[in-house]
C-alpha cells in the first residue's frame, strides 16, 4: 500500500532530528532528516533516507561525503530552516550564519559541520540503496564528537523536549520476570 507523508497512522514514530550537511554542485548545504539512524557499530555506519531530487542527495552523490548531526533541544528553528527550502534555491547556510549559527570545517572530509549539536559525525558514503520513494545513503563514520545536551525530539510533525526517565520496576517485579524467563526457556 502507499501512505501519504502526513498520514496520522505513521505519525506515531518518535525520532531525533538529523541535520545533514553536504557540499557539491549546490554549494554548502544543510537539510533536516528525521530518518537518520546509527545502523552498525563496527564499522560505525550511519544511514540517512533522502527523498528524490533533493540538493543533499545530489551533493552526496557527487562528493560521496556528508555530515550527520543530531539537533539539540534549542535547534528547532535551525531545523525548520534546514527543512523549509531546498539548497537548489536558497543558500540555507548563509541564512543560518546571518542568524548567528556557527559552522566549522570538517577535519576528515571537505564540508562544513554545524557547531553545538548533540552529536556531530563526519561520514564517507559507503553504499546507496534505493528504498521505495527514498534513497538510503549509508556512510562510514570517520570522525565523531558528542556533547551533553538534550536532543530535539520530533513526533507528529512537531518538536518536543526530551521527557522524564522512567524508573525501573521494583526488585520483586524484576525477580518475578527473571523467574518467568527461566521457566519459559526453550
Ligand atoms: C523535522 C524535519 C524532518 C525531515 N526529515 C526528512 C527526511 O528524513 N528525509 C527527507 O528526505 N526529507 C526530510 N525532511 C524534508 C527536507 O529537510 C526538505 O525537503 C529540505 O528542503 C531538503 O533540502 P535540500 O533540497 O536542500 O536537500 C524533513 C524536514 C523537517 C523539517
Amino acid at each position: 500500500m502507499d501512505l501519504k507523508w502526513d498520514d496520522e497512522r505513521t505519525r506515531k514514530f518518535v525520532t531525533n532530528v538529523g541535520l545533514i550537511t553536504s557540499k557539491g554542485a549546490h554549494g554548502n548545504n544543510i537539510m533536516a532528516a528525521e530518518w537518520t539512524h546509527h545502523v552498525s557499530y563496527a564499522p560505525s555506519l550511519m544511514a540517512v533516507c533522502i527523498g528524490p531530487n533533493k540538493a543533499t542527495l545530489e551533493n552526496i552523490r557527487e562528493t560521496r561525503e556528508f555530515g550527520v548531526h543530531l539537533a539539540a533541544f534549542d535547534q528547532n528553528v535551525l531545523s525548520s530552516i534546514s527543512g523549509g527550502s531546498t539548497g537548489k534555491e536558497v543558500d540555507k547556510i548563509a541564512v543560518l550564519k546571518e542568524l548567528g549559527v556557527k559552522f566549522y570545517n570538517a577535519s576528515k572530509i571537505d564540508l562544513l559541520m554545524l557547531e553545538d549539536a548533540v552529536m556531530q559525525a563526519e561520514c564517507k558514503l559507503m553504499q546507496e540503496v534505493e528504498l521505495g520513494d527514498h534513497t538510503m545513503m549509508v556512510g562510514e563514520v570517520v570522525e565523531i564528537i558528542s556533547r551533553e545536551k538534550e536532543p530535539l525530539i520530533y513526533r507528529g510533525g512537531k518538536y518536543w523536549n526530551f521527557g522524564d526517565q522512567i524508573e525501573k520496576p521494583e526488585q520483586a517485579v524484576l525477580d518475578r520476570i527473571k523467574e518467568l524467563v527461566e521457566k519459559n526457556k526453550k
